[in-house]
């Protein structure tokens, strides 16, 4: 049987406590963080972390983001950390922001997959604090879905997913930015970002600017990473992130060519942001049509429960009308891309 999701409102509750004791005794708990949720396990326990990595169906070279309660800790598990490191885990911890830094000894290589650097997050959910409070060290956590899938943001989804695989599954209801969290790595102390998030470019830029210490003017973020240096990274290999249901992205001015080819027994789905689009779909060719929000960070909180939900309706195709290549919207860009890579 699978665990049902303890609901969590009150975080004294003891249930709270029984789940950081599971995680002290090697056992697996899945917990809501802002971003997405996460399947925690001792990060000091090899033996947690191998049934972790079992569940998940990940390649143990893949890294895993070490939990911590405050970025006070941050010392306990990296070393020579860049002092623009500090000044973003000050400007955004509890946050959806994860550092990459020379891990400390404390750090197994089942955490790194034997890299020389670790993840590290404060995440910004009272479950999630008060989980890492009550458990006192660190909890690795991917995204609580099987490799390679969509992730989880709500209790039930990591409960349809991961079934009696989890021993505990905490709920805090649904996770309100929806995507993973920004990944910064430093490369001679310049911050690089390795995967988006709610946390932009631009935000990023002007905490370090802020803070001014020690910051030449034209050192700034470093574009974005090469490929080849963040291949480890499993959140950057383009097939990830996807529904089971192709998904195809168009703009509206392209539609006429793939309409064209569109099967009279073709059963699709579309997400679209602009009106025009309505209107461009022959009548009745569409089985599911979703609205979706114009907001970049609203349209986050809902993509990936609006994926499932159109997964689950066996559709030959979903449709997704391209966002806005900005800044803001960089995050969703980079999901949708990946999402709809055939590899
Ligand atoms: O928002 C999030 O970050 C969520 C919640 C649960 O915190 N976690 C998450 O974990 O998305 P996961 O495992 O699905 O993705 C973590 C990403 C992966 O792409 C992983 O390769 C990268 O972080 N990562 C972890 N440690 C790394 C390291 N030492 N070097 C480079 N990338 C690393
Ligand atoms: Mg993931």
């Amino acid at each position: 049987m699978s665990p049902a999701p303890t609901q969590l409102i009150d975080s004294s509750q003891p249930e709270l406590k029984s789940a950081a004791q599971c995680l002290k005794a090697g056992g697996l708990v899945a917990f809501p963080t802002e971003t997405v949720y996460g399947l925690g396990a001792d990060a000091e326990n090899p033996e947690a972390l191998a049934k972790l990595y079992a569940v998940k169906g990940r390649p143990t070279h893949h890294p895993v983001i070490v939990h911590v309660a405050s970025a006070q800790q941050l010392a306990q598990w990296a070393v020579d950390i860049p002092e623009g490191a500090q000044v973003l885990a000050e400007a955004f911890w509890p946050g959806p922001l994860t550092l990459i830094l020379k891990r400390s000894s404390r750090v197994p290589d089942a955490v790194t997959g034997g890299q020389d650097t670790v993840g590290i997050r404060v995440p910004d959910h009272p479950v999630a604090l008060a989980l890492l409070q009550t458990f006192g060290g660190g909890v690795a956590a991917p995204s609580a879905n099987r490799f390679g899938r969509l992730s989880p943001t709500t209790a039930q989804h990591v409960q349809q997913d991961l079934g009696e695989d989890v021993d505990v599954i905490l709920d805090g209801g649904p996770c309100q930015v929806g995507v993973e969290s920004t990944i910064v790595a430093f490369r001679e102390g310049r911050p690089v970002i390795l995967r988006p998030g709610l946390i932009t470019e631009d935000q990023i830029q002007q905490a370090l600017q802020a803070a001014s210490r020690g910051f030449e003017p034209q050192s700034g973020i470093l574009a974005n990473a090469p490929t080849s240096t963040v291949s480890r990274a499993p959140g950057t290999l383009a097939s990830h992130y996807a529904p089971r249901t192709p998904l195809r992205l168009f703009s509206p001015s392209e539609l006429p060519v793939p309409l064209a080819d569109l099967q009279p027994q073709d059963r699709i789905g579309v997400l679209a942001v602009s009106e025009a689009v309505v209107l461009a779909f022959p009548a009745g060719s569409v089985e599911k049509w979703v609205e979706m929000p114009n907001k970049p960070e609203d349209y986050a909180r809902l993509l990936y429960a609006t994926l499932r939900d159109l997964d689950a309706l066996g559709l030959s195709c979903i449709w997704v009308e391209r966002v806005p290549a900005d800044a803001p919207w960089a995050a969703v860009v980079d999901r949708l891309t990946r999402a709809a890579f055939v590899g």
